[in-house]
């Protein structure tokens, strides 16, 4: 399986996951770790908007940062720029907020509940220039799944 075919079968998995479950953590959960185990990227999680910063959610990994400010880290700018950003080199990023010394290029994609951005989904490897454009979209489309389903999720 190419990459491309890995990300159809990852959001069909992840289809199967959530149908059923309104529980917004239980999926988040569930969403990492079926990425943790077909991928193996060294951290995934998400990131939620509370209270104008965004808050740790649901992950795979290392413990993390808990809080990042808006506009402040990869996380922070895709959540200001509401878009997705992919970071070859994390340490020619500026302001690239380090919570593993292990993290060496990383990607990052809102989600959307309506025009505004709910959360990121954040992914770091430990090798350089991980991730390219079938990542992001493999991963938007994960993305567009949770959006679609969130004003049922609580
Ligand atoms: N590197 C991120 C912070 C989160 S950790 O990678 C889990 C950033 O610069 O926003």
């Amino acid at each position: 399986m190419d990459k491309k075919e890995k990300y159809t079968a990852l959001y069909k998995e992840a289809q199967g996951l959530v149908s059923g479950e309104n529980d917004l953590i239980a999926n988040l959960a569930n969403i990492t770790a079926l990425i943790k185990d077909r991928f193996g990227f060294f951290w995934i999680g998400f990131y939620l908007v509370k209270d104008s910063q965004l808050v740790l959610g649901p992950f795979q990994g290392p413990v993390a940062c808990t809080r990042i400010a808006h506009g402040k880290g990869v996380c922070g700018t895709s959540w200001a720029q509401a878009k997705a950003l992919i970071v070859a080199d994390v340490h020619e990023f500026p302001g690239h907020i380090a919570c593993s010394a292990m993290s060496k290029s990383e990607i990052v994609l809102p989600v959307f509940y309506g025009k505004e951005v709910y959360m990121v989904l954040d992914i770091d490897s430990d090798e350089l220039a991980t991730f390219d454009k079938v990542d992001e979209v493999g991963l938007s489309m994960l993305c567009e799944l949770i959006s679609e389903n969130l004003p049922t999720w609580n």
